[in-house]
């Protein structure tokens, strides 16, 4: 399904708090480094138009939140969301943050073992033929890197709408990262407004009625 387009925040929204670039970013990633606290930090990897990145952060003040956006527009666009966000309830801290950039790299070499407490990988693109699947966010070596920083009891949350992908990733975490577990089904939340999915694409799925496979897991 063709992505809808999207539009850059105005350039009268000052983002700098909001947005950086990887050439930007702390030598290490870690709540210490990006917000200053020892709040538990979640990343999600591929946050599209930021919807989950704005309602969770907004829904869990006392962790942080970093979301990592390869495309420069919706890098922005997301940040763009949370800054409005924030404006609207101006007393809230800031605990989100979005860069733009590759996650693969800042995975395999900027964080700290054992120190994240969830990632968050929403619809990842399927790269559908065979010989692209070493481009999917979620491979054997990406798979290695989240548990590698993921802290005992943190979880990883994978959903997907490619069947595909969720058996895929399901079967490479059983041989690869059994420290994983066993993988725990999420439930699709009541939809009880228009923003009451985690993602965009969760919406898009559903207004189509395309199933969705959700998973957690909590490493050991
Ligand atoms: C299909 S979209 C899903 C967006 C969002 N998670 C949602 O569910 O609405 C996948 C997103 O992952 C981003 N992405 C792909 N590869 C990435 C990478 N290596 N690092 C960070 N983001 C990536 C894409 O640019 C795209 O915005």
């Amino acid at each position: 399904m063709p992505r809808s387009p999207i539009k850059r925040p105005p350039a009268s929204l000052d983002l700098s708090k909001v947005l950086c670039n990887v050439d930007d970013l702390p030598e290490k990633l870690s709540s210490a480094s990006l917000f200053g606290n020892n709040a538990p930090l979640e990343i999600e990897i591929g946050s599209g138009k930021g919807l989950f990145m704005t309602t969770a952060s907004a829904a869990n003040p006392k962790h942080n939140f970093l979301g990592i956006e390869i495309m420069a527009k919706y890098a922005a666009h997301s940040a763009g969301r949370l800054l409005r966000s924030r404006m609207e309830t101006p007393e809230s801290n800031l605990n989100a943050i979005m860069v733009s950039g590759n996650a693969e790299p800042l995975f395999k070499d900027r964080i700290e073992d054992s120190s994240i407490e969830a990632v968050h990988v929403y619809f990842p693109d399927p790269w559908w033929k065979k010989r692209h699947r070493k481009r999917r966010v979620v491979n054997a070596n990406s798979i290695r890197n989240i548990s590698k920083a993921l802290r005992s009891g943190g979880r990883l949350h994978f959903w997907t709408d490619v069947l595909d992908y969720f058996e895929n990733t399901v079967e490479m975490i059983a041989e690869l990262a059994p420290e994983f577990g066993v993988p725990i089904p999420e439930e699709e939340a009541a939809a009880d407004h228009d923003l009451d999915y985690r993602t965009h694409f969760e919406r898009r799925s559903r207004q189509h009625q395309i199933p969705v496979y959700r998973v957690r897991y909590q490493r050991h």
